[in-house]
């Protein structure tokens, strides 16, 4: 069974829905010293746009998780293989992450990084999928809300290949 790809999202309905959540960004915090800690690999190509679309300079950190889990669903079990390297402690901090399916990474992350004593810790995350969340986490900043479905480019992969496909597909099972 093969499968098609229809594009869900364009090179330009991205870059200005980026430009407008840096806006937003940029009005909430005025003045401060933020910290945007994003969620390797994935969110790279987002979060380097998301920098330059924000009004003021920012420290940027990375993470990265893995978890265990059948073909394309998570376990719960998230480890960290790769943790922040800079100080947390009484900074504004950013988490950004390309997608957010059933919410375990980001509960386990946003738990481990609270856990560094940030002054305030919100997180920004391009894509909420919503069909199959499983533990609630309040998304701060959302890119575009998505119902379903596999999704790829924009730094989101299926194996690697898709990740610099400059649009988001989505993966349809023929
Ligand atoms: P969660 O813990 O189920 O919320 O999974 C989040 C992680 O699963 C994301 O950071 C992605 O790495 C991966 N993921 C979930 N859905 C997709 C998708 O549609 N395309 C690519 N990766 C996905």
């Amino acid at each position: 069974m093969g499968a098609q790809k229809r594009c869900l999202f364009s090179r330009d309905e991205i870059a200005r829905r980026v430009a407008e959540l840096g806006e937003g960004i940029g009005r909430d915090y005025p003045g401060r010293d933020l910290v945007l800690v994003g969620v390797l690999k994935g969110v790279f190509i987002f979060m380097a746009d998301l920098v330059r679309a924000l009004p003021f300079p920012v420290e940027v950190d990375f993470v990265r998780l893995c978890s265990y889990g059948a073909g394309t669903t998570t376990s719960g079990e998230v480890h960290i293989t790769k943790d922040v390297e800079m100080s947390l402690r009484d900074r504004d901090v950013l988490i950004v992450e390309d997608i957010v399916d059933t919410g375990l990474t980001l509960a386990f992350l946003k738990q481990h990084l609270a856990s560094h004593q940030p002054r305030s810790l919100k997180i920004c995350c391009l894509i909420d999928k919503q069909e199959r969340r499983e533990v609630e986490v309040p998304l701060d900043y959302i890119g575009f809300p998505v119902e379903q479905g596999f999704l790829v480019g924009y730094g989101l992969d299926c194996g690697e290949g898709e990740r610099t496909w400059p649009e988001i597909f989505v993966l349809e099972r023929d």
